[in-house]
């Protein structure tokens, strides 16, 4: 048998339908949403991401400034533009991409935007408002895609095994979150790196979520029959017939593991789409939010 491929483009193309939407209301109202992406340092996954994002808020008539700071930038010169986006009237979502380089204390940059306007969902007041399920909050985009996805596919999470595999605040933990949370009931275990027979803990998943960062790690030996597998994945492996020099891969070895699912993403093609429509979703509600 062979897996259902859940098509993250066409899940995104509908929730971007509903951003033109609701954008189209709220400029109604004088508000046009706004989204500021800053960017510290050359790294070209980031730089390939970043000018994802502004494009796609262009398609969609929100307001984007990309902001680019050289990869020396000091830690007071980053939190010298979160400071002046927080108090930038035009600007409802900031993002600041991660990772930043090493002289940068992420953290402390996180806790520096107004969470009011923290559309990534990684200050703590909006970690916090998650765990609480109190909806004003901001849930990070990754996660609340891949959500989206098995909502979107029809899978039945209530009273359902839901692995995690990955433990970062980014994904892993607020993947974890949403799984429990009230309307969705999945019963979660969060397995990582250091997960004793990781095999073992995935074989019990019917939704599968795999947000690990190494190639491949997921194999067919790891899939229960039928389960729904996310892989958030997006690694590149070197590839010298490849015309970049490089593939992307997940972290679910596709080809094996699509034998035994139920459901599965493809990558490229499946979680990635969902990220960027959930940060416009975000900026939207932030727009909506502070007006
Ligand atoms: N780097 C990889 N994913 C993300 C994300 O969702 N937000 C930010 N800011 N950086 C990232």
């Amino acid at each position: 048998m062979s897996a259902e491929i859940i098509d993250g483009k066409k899940v995104a193309e509908d929730v971007l339908e509903e951003c033109r939407q609701e954008v189209k209301e709220l400029k109604e109202g004088g508000v046009v949403p706004g989204l500021a992406v800053v960017l510290v340092g050359e790294d070209p996954a980031s730089q390939v991401y970043v000018n994802s994002k502004v494009k796609k808020c262009g398609e969609l008539g929100i307001y984007s400034e990309k902001i680019v700071l050289s990869k020396e930038a000091s830690q007071e010169e980053v939190l010298d533009v979160v400071e002046r986006l927080n108090g930038d009237s035009k600007i409802h979502g900031i993002l600041v991409q991660s990772p930043p380089p090493p002289q940068i204390d992420e953290e402390a940059i996180v806790r520096a935007i107004d969470p009011r306007k923290d559309v990534d969902g990684f200050h703590p007041e909006n970690v916090a408002k998650l765990a609480l399920e109190d909806g004003s909050g901001f849930v990070p985009c990754t996660p609340a895609g891949c959500l989206r996805l098995l909502q979107a596919s029809g899978v039945e999470t209530k009273g359902k095994e839901a692995v995690v595999v990955g433990r970062s605040m980014i994904v892993g933990k607020p993947m974890a979150l949403l799984l429990v949370g009230r309307g969705v009931d999945a019963t979660v275990t969060v397995a990582h790196s250091r997960t004793s027979d990781l095999a073992e803990v995935c074989r019990r998943a019917d939704v599968l979520v795999a947000a690990v960062g190494i190639p491949e790690l997921i194999k067919r030996d790891f899939v229960k029959e039928g389960a729904a597998v996310i892989d958030v994945g997006i690694n590149r492996v070197d590839d010298p017939s490849a015309k970049r020099g490089y593939r992307l891969c997940g972290d679910v070895a596709y080809d094996e593991v699509s034998e035994v699912a139920g459901s599965i993403t493809p990558v490229p093609g499946g979680v990635g789409p969902m990220t960027i429509a959930m940060l416009m979703k975000n900026t939207i509600k932030a727009a909506r939010q502070i007006g």
